[in-house]
């Protein structure tokens, strides 16, 4: 069987796939190529790729009918069209579970990097303008028994809530329907969004992206927070609108924030660059080598079931 392989994966992934299947490696760097990708395809029973990878209808329309399944690296599948891969007879896999520990533990950290204003600490010190100690330098805000909002309480959500009671925080949360009360834990679902907005110290956004979220975070819904309120996002970029997240930081409303993911990405909206209490990470929510792994191996796993079908 022949496996293609879009973008280079971790070693102990890649030594597994080398071993169950003949490789085609395209080792795709930055933008995603679907001219490279449509001239090796040919023969090709599977594709592994990654979020960067875009698989519209255009492009899976143009892949033949050897290919049974797209297994991508990443739990968000908002890069398929799922409905013209489902219409042309290919299966769709992703990795969902195995980086949920990983992307809440970096929510978490961008609560706390945000809140204490730790990004901003760091480039003065690195920057040589470290003056020494005085009772009113770098004030930020405390985490501990604060309210968190959890928008989106799915996996990862549910996870962010696990860790944060370990902070005696007051969890919130907004989805479309309710969990049952095993999953609940304690938090508290706010089925009316305007009353979930007012009620968060901090909110997180942990939804998937997609048409039904894109620019949730709006002038209007930012309006409604809490002044001096945290955003933080590690879901999908597309679900804040930028414009109106960069003026709320810039004008105090909002204390700060802590992002990992970016509409357009690995391009940003340029104000970001210049807000001090902006923090900003390239995308790294399940960048632990245990959960890559993890996800190379599930991807393959997806894989192997669909052919043996
Ligand atoms: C990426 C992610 O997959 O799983 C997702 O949806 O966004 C990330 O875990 C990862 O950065 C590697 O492609």
């Amino acid at each position: 069987m022949m496996l293609l392989i879009t973008r280079r994966l971790p070693p102990a992934v890649e030594a597994r796939a080398a071993a169950e299947y003949e490789l085609r490696q395209l080792n795709m760097e930055s933008a995603f190529d679907p001219a490279s990708l449509l001239d090796s395809v040919a023969g090709v029973d599977a594709i592994l790729c990654t979020p960067a990878d875009r698989f519209d209808e255009a492009v899976i329309r143009q892949l033949p009918k050897s290919v049974k399944v797209i297994a991508t690296f990443s739990v968000g599948t908002e890069h398929i069209d799922i409905a013209a891969a489902t219409a042309a007879g290919i299966e769709v896999r992703n990795t969902p579970d195995v980086l949920s520990v990983a992307t809440a533990e970096l929510a978490l950290m961008l609560m706390l990097m945000a809140a204490r204003r730790a990004g901003e600490g760091e480039r003065l010190l690195r920057a040589g303008q470290w003056r020494g100690l005085t009772p009113t330098f770098l004030l930020g805000r405390g985490v501990v028994g604060r309210t968190l909002g959890i928008f989106g309480m799915g996996r990862i959500g549910r996870e962010l809530a696990r860790l944060a009671r370990g902070l005696d925080m007051t969890i919130h949360y907004h989805n479309r329907s309710r969990l049952a009360p095993e999953l609940e834990a304690g938090a508290i679902y706010d089925a009316d969004e305007n009353s979930f907005l007012a009620s968060c110290d901090f909110l997180s956004i942990n939804v998937p992206g997609g048409a039904a979220t894109r620019h949730w975070l709006d002038a209007k819904r930012i309006a409604r927070m809490r002044p001096g309120a945290i955003v933080v996002n590690t879901g999908r970029g597309s679900t804040i609108n930028d414009d109106a997240l960069i003026m709320a930081l810039r004008n105090g409303h909002l204390a700060a924030a802590g992002l990992d993911v970016f509409d357009g990405e690995p391009n940003l909206h340029p104000g970001y660059l210049t807000l001090e209490n902006a923090v900003l990470l390239p995308h790294i929510g399940s960048a632990t080598a245990e959960t890559r792994n993890g996800m190379g191996f599930l991807a393959l796993d997806g894989i192997a079931a669909v052919l043996a079908l």
